[in-house]
């Protein structure tokens, strides 16, 4: 808003755009300012995580980087020896005694902030003919080089004249007086699936960081205050819809049904839930009052996409909730989230899932701020949230007995996946993955639904998987179980740690910490990923690129 007022037109709808015309209204504004001070000055508007990179032909042969929450490293690659294995940070002598809090939110006139006074650049390296390299993930410059520095979150970058700084408005909270240099010592290979065997089991035990990625800079756990910067502007007509379409494909579309509980009590909206191809077949009604969200961990699917043109041509709002920044999903929607999952490179989504979930959660409780009636539901979703990471590092311990369990699955043909109400996705999502990853048949079954024929395939062989909750549907989840032991199933349950009658009931248990109920599918799914993984490796089995799949389907 700040910059419309002032007359500056936008060319995209990326919100990296309000960035670079926010650095040369400042640049216009402080002509004398050196590049990494303009920077410097950008970066206390900023709400929300970013990774930037800035060149610019006022500043020839000049670049300046800068992470708040998303990842950003400087890879150093030198003909000769580097003098040092440090490079220590320069602090802002000014800064210190301004306002850290200070943000204009958009409104009123951005302040001419007082020009910070750093120290003479440091020269780190006696090699002068050095290169330098920018990039989020190590990956990406191994094949350059193998000396990088971690930047730290509000670090700033600058390379002038072959020489490398990093600046610091304020001294970090660790107090920090310099950047180690470190000498990564794996081969591309390694660097990017790290120990693991595959990207999948890689991404499976990324979720603690994951999960917290997606949050930070949106969820004030103090304050309980929830922004998603993307969508802001678009709340009060939100609001006001007609009723809220949640559209996506596989395990995008999972997310959304794991959610829709929460999006009805916490929006009092009607929710519909629709697989894109599906949706379209029906030639769905759409209006101009709804209000369309699409979920895309590429933001490439085709199905997706042309619901999404379907419902744009109608006049609904569209909103997309993608992990791809710059995708079409991103491009063709009016607003949006990304889940900053970080890269999901194998085929079968994992970590995705668990963003695009805690997106949708995040966004019921925007919608939700201002109802006194859900202030104390809203309050113990937040706290759930603050504490998934720890509970899910918790869940990725089972791994070892996991294992044990595929040894005993992996030759069945069948397996069965039955649970209800929040964890009913996770069955979904769970028959999905051992499908996609193992090609044995898998079903997730609603359990209310067992009598009305599912039952029929229960016997002492068949292997069946129950998920039994401590939530609202629990004693019917028992009723489930209970059926299921009197054909004599012998039902291996997913259940909340230490909940020992619904364990008396079966022939194998996983026990997940237990949170709040409309978050427990995120502990949930997890043990449905690793059984899935681990079956798939002991059938021989391409755990990344399963046989006839892709990851991302732009094709109809
Ligand atoms: C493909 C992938 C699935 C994914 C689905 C939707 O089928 O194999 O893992 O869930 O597409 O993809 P999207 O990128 O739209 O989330």
């Amino acid at each position: 808003m700040f910059l419309l007022k002032k007359g500056y037109q936008f060319e995209s709808e990326t919100d990296t755009e309000v960035i670079a015309k926010l650095v040369y209204h400042i640049y216009l504004q402080n002509p004398n300012c050196s590049f990494r001070e303009l920077v410097e000055q950008v970066i206390q508007q900023l709400e929300g995580a970013f990774a930037l990179c800035f060149k610019s032909k006022h500043f020839p042969g000049e670049c300046v980087a800068t992470r708040r929450g998303s990842p950003l490293l400087v890879g150093i690659k030198a003909k000769t020896r580097l003098a040092t294995d440090h490079v220590p940070i320069l602090y802002s002598k000014d800064a210190e005694s301004q306002n850290p809090d200070h943000r204009p939110h958009g409104r009123g006139d951005l302040p001419i902030l007082p020009r910070s006074d750093s120290t003479a650049e440091f020269q780190p390296l006696e090699d002068k003919e050095v290169e330098y390299f920018f990039a989020s993930d190590a990956s990406a410059v191994i094949e350059h080089t193998n000396k990088v520095i971690f930047l730290e979150d509000d670090d700033v970058a600058a390379v002038k004249e072959g020489s490398l700084s990093i600046h610091r408005l304020r001294r970090s909270l660790d107090d920090s007086h310099s950047r180690e240099i470190i000498t990564l010592k794996m081969e591309i290979q390694q660097i990017m699936k790290g120990n693991y065997s595959s990207f999948m089991q890689k991404e499976i035990f990324e979720q603690p960081e994951s999960v917290v990625n997606t949050m930070r800079g949106r969820l004030n756990f103090e304050t309980q205050a929830v922004i998603l910067g993307g969508i802001k502007e678009y709340i009060p007509e939100i609001r006001r819809c007609r009723r809220l379409m949640i559209i996506g494909c596989g395990t995008s579309y999972h997310s959304a049904v794991a959610t829709r509980q929460l999006l009805e009590e916490l929006t009092e909206l009607p929710v519909m839930v629709e697989l894109a191809s599906d949706f379209l077949d029906r030639n769905t009604p759409v209006f101009r009052d709804d209000v369309c969200f699409f979920i895309s961990q590429s933001g490439e699917t085709a199905d997706t996409l042309m619901a999404l043109r379907y419902c744009k041509n109608r006049g609904a709002l569209i909103v997309g909730i993608t992990n791809t920044v710059g995708s079409s999903i991103c491009r063709e929607s009016h607003c949006g989230v990304h889940i900053n999952a970080g890269p999901e490179i194998g085929v079968a989504s994992t970590k995705a899932y668990t963003s695009q979930f805690i997106s949708l959660v995040m966004f019921a409780l925007v919608m939700s701020e201002d109802r006194i009636s859900l202030q104390a539901r809203r309050s113990e979703i937040i706290k759930g949230l603050q504490h998934l990471h720890e509970q899910i590092r918790e869940v990725l311990n089972l791994d070892e007995q996991v294992k044990e369990l595929a040894k005993d699955l992996y030759q069945h043909k069948s397996l069965l996946i039955m649970g209800r109400g929040y964890n009913y996705a996770t069955c979904m999502e769970g028959a999905l993955k051992v499908k996609e990853l193992t090609y044995m048949h898998s079903e997730g079954i609603m359990a209310g639904e067992l009598k009305h024929g599912p039952l029929a395939l229960v016997d002492n062989k068949m292997p069946v998987i129950m998920i039994v909750t401590r939530d609202p549907v629990y004693v019917k989840c028992m009723n489930a179980l209970q059926q299921v032991t009197a054909r004599e199933g012998r039902p291996i349950i997913i259940c909340e740690k230490g909940d020992k009658e619904t364990k008396s009931f079966a022939s194998r248990t996983l026990e997940v910490p237990h949170t709040v109920d409309c978050l427990q599918g995120i502990l949930t799914v997890i043990p449905m990923q690793l059984l899935s993984y681990h079956i798939a490796v002991l059938r021989g089995c391409n755990v990344d690129c399963p046989r006839n799949l892709a990851k991302s389907v732009t094709v109809e």
